[in-house]
């Protein structure tokens, strides 16, 4: 049986990073974050018993130093550079790493290979690709990939997950606005990937899907309605079809920001069927218990409303 006691944190100083750094660390893991060399931002984010080391991420001598004596690698860096994983990945199988989780936390990668948003999503692709090929060439080696659909809390702070207009109390939906999709809290991800580190033998060698609740557009606006006591009206109704032809337009022409276009369309486009059902999820192989919609939106209108 593997035993993870070590963990290294590629990038956790971003958005997800540090709610991962925390989870480990209160799991008992021995956690070291490791930033780039240019980085400004790690000092202040990490609890103080997280070593920090500063590497040049496409040196694989500073990172096979600094992956030497760890059990894991938990990567959480930036989309941008995603692809420079790889480096990381020979790194960590050099080092004798027995577990590699790479920068996934999104939509489900393995699903996405032959849709225009995996045209955007080839980095990530790439690396569990990768990590699948070093696995069969490494026995000791193995490595789990987390989809978690969207970072629930961040969103909806954020951008409103795209449905809830806060400034003018109106509301966007998509399609019927029925079709349910994956969303996880950034404390619910960090406990993920700690249950994960801590059923290695389960997880070997998988990509899996975890979550804190899967929701509709209605059902998001219905609860925000019932716990501001105000109507949130649909005021703008898209169309799935025009979201997609959008995000080829732009991806035509280079700009990447159609990843938001088709993104947007791949959740909610009626049909789409990207719930995790409850024979997909992993919740239950890692003990990670779902949370509740209404509760974690109360804990967005709280803060909201002591910030009004
Ligand atoms: N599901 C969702 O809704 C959702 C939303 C956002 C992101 N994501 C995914 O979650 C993962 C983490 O995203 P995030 O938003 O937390 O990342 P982020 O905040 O953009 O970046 C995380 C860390 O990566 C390092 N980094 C940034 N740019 C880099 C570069 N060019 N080269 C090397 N390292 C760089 C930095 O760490 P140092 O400064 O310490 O080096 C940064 O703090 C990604 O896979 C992303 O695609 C999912």
């Amino acid at each position: 049986m593997v035993s993870i006691k070590t963990v290294a944190v590629l990038g956790g100083t971003g958005n997800l990073g540090p709610s991962i750094v925390r989870e480990l660390v209160s799991a008992g893991f021995t956690v070291t974050g490791i930033s780039r060399e240019s980085s400004t931002n790690s000092t202040p984010i990490y609890p103080d018993v997280v070593a920090i080391k500063k590497v040049d991420y496409n040196s694989y001598d500073a990172l096979l130093s600094v992956f030497t004596g760890q059990d894991a690698v938990v990567s959480v860096i930036g989309t941008a550079a995603v692809p420079s994983q790889k480096i990381a990945v020979d790194a960590a199988v050099a080092a004798g790493v027995k577990r590699f989780i790479p920068s996934e936390f999104g939509i489900n990668t393995r699903k996405v290979r032959d849709l225009p948003i995996g045209k955007i999503l080839a980095g990530k692709i790439g690396v569990v690709d990768y990590l699948q090929e070093k696995a069969k060439e490494n026995e000791a080696f193995t490595w789990t990939g987390i989809t978690t659909g969207l970072f629930f809390d961040w969103g909806l702070e954020r951008t409103g997950l795209g449905v809830i207009n806060h400034q003018d109390k109106t509301s966007t939906i998509i399609d019927s606005g029925n079709e349910k999709f994956p969303a996880s809290t950034l404390a619910q991800i960090g406990r993920a990937v700690a249950k994960v580190l801590q059923h290695p033998d389960e997880t070997a060698n998988k990509y899996i899907a975890t979550s804190s609740f899967q929701l509709s557009q209605n059902e998001l606006i219905a609860v925000v309605e019932e716990l501001t006591g105000q109507k949130y009206p649909v005021v703008k109704k898209e169309k799935s079809e025009d979201l997609n032809k959008a995000g080829e337009e732009k991806l035509a022409a280079g700009d990447w920001r159609a990843f938001i276009d088709f993104l947007r369309a791949y959740n909610n486009a009626d049909g789409a069927g990207n719930a995790i059902k409850e024979e997909e999820s992993a919740n239950k192989l890692i003990g990670l218990e779902y949370e509740d919609l209404k509760e974690e939106v109360g804990k967005w209108v709280k803060r909201t409303q002591a910030s009004a």
